[in-house]
């Protein structure tokens, strides 16, 4: 989606004669939005339609939690086990027509190949390294990447060492911003990001080994397995604007002012009805008579669900790293007492944290639920503030809520 890549062997045009060792390769476009929005050409040693064998479909379930109140939540996630692989160790935290956002701590690669055959992804990695092998080259990923998967990815994550995710995944597209975009898709001076932090695949390995090779295709709110007697990443060369990548929040630059600069500052993606944003470490506002953390505020028209990746959340009750925050729509929110007095002065914030604003209210799963702490809405009231005591690390304000 970016720009223009090639990796591979392609012929000098598109549609036209493409041998290996005399065999016609297959030529396959995969595109957005009919063949008018980004595609990428794969040409293929086989065709991609060949199936071996359909298995089971799965409905997907999702467990919703429906709390007795309306409040703001608080929910502690480090703790979380281990389990499963990159796809089937994602545990569904909350969820609206929009996005699913999901917490994943996998303990075994993937045997299987994947493909989400209905939505963008968008994986967060909090901890870990490895490589994402894809359909269309071998995409590494570490610590603090976003690694973006457009729908109609095969997929295979291979982790190395300890792996922990925040995982978005939408029906709609999951885009740079707009504003972020000259009309031929340079990033522009002031975004807060530039192609040049783009990474996308680096290595197209073609497979040419026969057997049985598993798939499944996330479609139709449902896991469908197919059996192939290929390997599906049997692909010799591909070009164009849609494949995977992956960029840095640590290649994020802040956007500071003179006074409190509002969320959409810090946005990194934008989707259908909702928007991802990261918070990294940075100056905070320079006026002498600026309070540098936010004014309260009430998201009306929002839903917003913060995940603190690391930094030292002490001045926040309880908040934690691996903490979530859910401050759903219809109520204020705001630094709590004695904050926004404390923070006077305060010149930088050490904070790292992602979040997700969508437009449309979120429900929430009994694996929210479970690790809901049940008191945070109390925790603006004064006499159960903790306060903050003088010995804090004033960088460790928590500049956004
Ligand atoms: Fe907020």
């Amino acid at each position: 989606m970016p720009f223009y890549q090639r990796l591979g062997e392609v012929p000098r045009k598109r549609h036209t004669v493409f041998r290996e060792n005399g065999t016609l390769l297959t030529e396959e476009v995969l595109g957005l939005e009919g063949f008018s929005g980004n595609e990428s050409i794969l040409y293929h040693l086989l065709s991609p339609c060949r199936i071996q064998e359909l298995g089971p479909f799965e409905p997907i379930v999702r467990e919703e939690w429906v709390p007795e109140a309306h409040a703001h939540r608080h929910m502690k996630t480090m703790g979380i086990e281990p389990g499963g692989d990159a796809v089937s160790g994602r545990r569904l935290l909350m969820w609206n027509d929009d996005v699913e956002i999901s917490l994943c701590r996998p303990s075994a690669p993937m045997e299987r190949y994947y493909r989400n055959g209905e939505g963008d992804e968008v994986v967060f990695v909090h901890e870990g390294r490895g490589t994402v092998e894809t359909i269309f080259g071998d995409l590494p990923y570490r610590q603090g990447d976003y690694v973006v998967i457009p729908r109609g990815t095969t997929y295979r994550f291979v982790p190395e060492g300890e792996q922990r995710y925040l995982v978005f995944e939408s029906p709609g597209l999951i885009e740079i911003p707009r504003r972020y975009r000259n009309e031929y898709g340079q990033l522009v001076e002031g975004a807060p990001y530039y192609n040049r932090d783009i990474h996308p695949p680096t290595e197209l390995n073609t497979h040419r080994e026969r057997g049985e090779f598993p798939l499944t295709l996330r479609v139709r709110d449902g896991y469908q397995s197919y059996v192939l007697d290929y390997h599906p990443f049997d692909v010799v060369g591909w070009d164009g604007y849609l494949y995977p990548w992956t960029f840095s929040i640590h290649d994020f630059e802040p956007i500071t002012g003179r006074v409190h600069q509002p969320p959409p500052s810090h946005q990194t993606f934008q989707g259908q009805n909702f928007v991802i944003c990261s918070f990294c470490p940075r100056k905070l506002d320079f006026d002498p008579d600026a309070i540098p953390i936010p004014y309260h505020h009430s998201n009306l028209q929002s839903e917003e669900m913060i995940y603190y990746v690391s930094g030292n959340f002490g001045s926040r009750k309880a908040v934690e790293v691996g903490s979530v925050t859910l401050h759903p729509s219809g109520l204020t929110h705001g630094p709590h007492p004695g904050l926004a007095e404390r923070s006077i002065g305060v010149t930088e914030t050490h904070e790292l944290a992602v979040m997700c604003d969508t437009f449309r209210p979120l429900k929430l799963t009994t694996f929210a639920r479970d690790l809901d702490d049940g008191s945070y809405w109390q925790s603006w009231s004064e006499e159960v503030a903790p306060g903050a005591t003088p010995d804090d690390d004033p960088a460790g304000l928590t500049s956004h809520f």
